[in-house]
């Protein structure tokens, strides 16, 4: 049985969708969760920060589809110790402030998962606006580096730790208008599996996760390409952010032990050939 009690996790990006599934998982599974997001619903400045973060935030924030503080109070009301805090993952300080506290204040950190990323955008190549390459570039991979080298020296002298990158079948596969965002998922594999080799003798390991097409609130908001998408699957349908997050508290328990730098699909056979 997956067992995570005694365990502290973080998770990134967790205001709603895939992130908040896997937090209320890891809480489930016996963890103590850290839900982190850059929108938090009782702030009242990151009302103005959503407009920061681009129209998805926006949209997000002004529809009330924001559960950062929720989640930290259901993941309570199941007897577990939680706390929501604003964290973004490309203010490295903030990151650092973060990670510090939650060692003081929950007395270790043993499970993270890099689940923040942006996406909310398609363009091909030539409408690949720079601004947006940029700052993919900055949440979805240096955000996951910035959070692994934070954590490193924590889990190195627990000589404990199990990390989780949230890639994309977009960073095995490509995608087409998504040259931003499935460089950074493929980016995502490259990290995880030299950080597995880095992390296996201090008791570390890294693992990615490769998700196909999952019916999060950002996803259903989409970008009209659901139904072809779908097709490609092999059960014709997507997936729920729950089977993630399964797959999530399976690799970061000691029932994968022995599994370190491997990319799991996701994805109900999307990367398989199919007509
Ligand atoms: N939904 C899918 O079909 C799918 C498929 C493959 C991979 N993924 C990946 O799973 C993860 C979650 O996806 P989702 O569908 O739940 O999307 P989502 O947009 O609902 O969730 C992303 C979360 O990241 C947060 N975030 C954005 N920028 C941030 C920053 N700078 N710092 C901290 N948090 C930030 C957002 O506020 C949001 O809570 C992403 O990494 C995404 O790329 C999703």
């Amino acid at each position: 049985m997956i067992n995570l009690e005694g365990k502290v996790a973080l998770v990134t990006g967790a205001s709603r969708g895939i992130g908040r599934v896997d937090a209320l998982t890891l809480a489930r599974a016996g963890a103590d969760v850290v839900v982190t997001d850059i929108l938090l619903e009782s702030d009242l400045e990151s009302r103005a920060r959503a407009e920061q973060y681009g129209p998805l935030a926006q949209v997000m924030q002004s529809t009330g589809q924001v559960y950062t503080e929720r989640t930290a109070e259901a993941i309570r009301a199941m007897g577990r110790r939680s706390a929501a805090y604003r964290m973004d993952v490309t203010n490295p300080e903030q990151v650092r402030e973060v990670f510090a506290r939650v060692r003081e204040e929950f007395g270790g950190l043993h499970v993270l998962v890099n689940n923040a990323g942006t996406l909310d955008h398609l363009g091909q190549i030539e409408n690949q606006r720079d601004e947006l390459w940029e700052r993919d570039l900055r949440v979805n991979l240096t955000g996951a580096y910035t959070c692994c080298k934070a954590v490193w020296p924590i889990m190195k002298e627990q000589q404990d730790g199990r990390i989780v990158n949230m890639s994309s079948v977009a960073g095995t596969l490509g995608g087409f208008g998504q040259a931003s965002y499935s460089s950074t998922k493929a980016g995502l594999i490259g990290l995880t599996k030299s950080l597995a080799l880095e992390g296996a003798r201090h008791g570390i390991r890294v693992n990615a996760v490769a998700p196909g097409i999952i019916g999060t609130e950002a996803f259903k908001m989409g970008t009209g390409h659901q139904d072809r998408m779908v097709a490609r699957t092999a059960f014709r349908r997507v997936g729920e952010p729950e089977d993630v997050a399964n797959a999530i508290a399976f690799l970061v328990s000691d029932l994968a032990r022995y599994i370190t730098g491997v990319v799991l699909n996701v994805s109900g056979g999307i990367e398989l050939f199919t007509f």
